[in-house]
């Protein structure tokens, strides 16, 4: 989500005549998007800051620019901590960037998460897409649902769908620009309701764009996957066998601490519903460790969940208290030490499980949407399949398409690798 309002940043930059600088220290404007989900993520922001002050020093002239949740969560104390800030602009408040640096001279706030939306504020069309032939699409703001460890709430504000229209016509500019693939974006995306419209009628109308070849979406809470979704998943092969679904806990006593709003049995049982009906199927989750309270027994149930269930990959962490969240008035009583013992269990069980599970693709054909060259290797081009792996391969030919077929010959723990199918 954060990168995709990067991407929005970026486009009212390019439309103000801005360009990208080719080293930070050539920079005239600077602006942080920041992310204050843990504390880790909240301190690298402040880390990165402190770097920019003696740029400031040698060039006053330098527009810096703090965004993002860590700018909603602090406000104006940022200006106490860092006198070189210019402007702080919260998540949803990205319509007023050019305001704000053209203001920029005199330092200024812009906050209120409920006084206004970007979604008519910044034209899709300037956007500067980073990722094709795959597009995001933002279509909802903000979440409603309160879970209590979570700062999110707070620093995106109470729920906003975006018109369903609007959405439509996004789709189809993307469409008719080349994208083959759209990830639809939202907190908690499958509540998405505009008027009388709910997320499968969504999806409905996106399904009717047959140039847009991969339909996605991030991030859905258990509780709103409803069996009506999961239908339409499986009816249309162009919507994508792969969902991320934070479980975050396979204990039921931490998830009602949490407030999720669901039992280890109804996820599990969701899970196996997408497994049995959805060729396969993968799914990728979010897992705290070291909730307060959380002892061996709890996390013993999430250790046999991740065993049962076997998810094609884990984002896991150490709870941090956020500050305002329900969770943060109960005693942070797990040592850290033991929240990193959990951590690394859980991240062994885990690489087993993926080392074990890719290995079982090598032999098929994969249909792979291709989208640049390998990180790891120059000589390898990367993309993903429509279940969400990562597949190197070898291709000496330039390609004409898009979507290739590639046959699988080894693996690891994060990928497939293999060599393009000459069609
Ligand atoms: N401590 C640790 N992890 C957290 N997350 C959210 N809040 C916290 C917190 N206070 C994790 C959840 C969420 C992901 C985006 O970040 O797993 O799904
Ligand atoms: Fe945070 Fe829960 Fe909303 Fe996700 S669903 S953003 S974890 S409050």
């Amino acid at each position: 989500m954060n990168d995709h309002d990067s991407e929005k940043i970026s486009g009212v930059l390019s439309s103000m005549g801005y360009a990208p600088s080719a080293a930070l220290s050539d920079a005239d404007v600077i602006l942080l998007n920041t992310c204050s989900v843990r504390e880790k993520s909240f301190q690298k922001a402040f880390a990165f800051l402190g770097r920019l002050k003696k740029m400031k020093e040698e060039n006053p002239s330098l527009i810096i620019g703090f965004c993002g949740c860590v700018a909603q969560q602090e406000g104006s104390r940022i200006f106490e901590r860092a006198p070189h800030v210019n402007f702080i602009m919260g998540p949803r408040s990205l319509g007023s960037i050019e305001k704000l640096i053209d203001q920029s001279s005199s330092s200024s706030i812009c906050l209120d998460p409920l006084w206004k939306d970007d979604f008519s504020m910044i034209r899709f069309e300037s956007f500067v897409r980073k990722t094709f032939p795959k597009a995001y699409i933002t279509i909802m703001e903000g979440c409603n649902r309160g879970c209590s460890y979570c700062i999110v709430p707070q620093t995106r504000g109470r729920e906003a769908c975006r018109p369903f229209q609007e959405i439509i016509r996004e789709a189809i500019f993307l469409s008719e620009s080349g994208f083959l693939e759209i990830e639809l974006l939202g907190q908690n995306v499958n509540g998405y309701r505009f008027e009388d419209k709910t997320f499968v009628d969504l999806l409905r109308g996106l399904l009717k764009i047959h140039s847009l070849k991969r339909i996605r979406f991030t991030t859905s809470h258990p509780s709103h996957l409803s069996l009506e979704i999961m239908r339409e998943m499986k009816e249309n092969d162009r919507m994508c066998n792969h969902v991320h679904l934070p479980v975050q806990s396979g204990s039921d006593r931490i998830l009602k601490l949490m407030n999720r709003g669901y039992t280890a049995r109804d996820y599990i049982e969701k899970v196996f519903w997408l497994k049995e009906n959805i060729k396969d199927f993968t799914l990728s989750t979010d897992i705290i460790v070291g909730f307060p309270g959380e002892d061996d027994s709890d996390f013993k149930d999430t250790i046999s969940l991740i065993e049962k269930i076997e998810f094609q990959n884990i984002y896991s962490f150490a709870y941090s208290p956020r500050p305002g969240t329900p969770a943060a008035k109960l005693n942070d009583n797990v040592p850290h030490s033991v929240k990193l013992e959990r951590l690394h269990s859980l991240q062994n069980l885990q690489t087993s499980i993926q080392e074990q599970a890719n290995r079982e693709w090598i032999g098929r054909d994969v249909q792979v949407l291709y989208d640049g060259k390998s990180k790891k290797d120059n000589n390898m081009l990367s993309g993903r399949t429509k279940n969400n792996k990562i597949v190197n391969f070898y291709c000496r030919e330039p390609l004409k398409d898009r979507i290739v077929t590639v046959k699988i010959k080894d693996s690891s723990v994060h990928c497939l690798i293999g060599e393009l199918i000459l069609s």
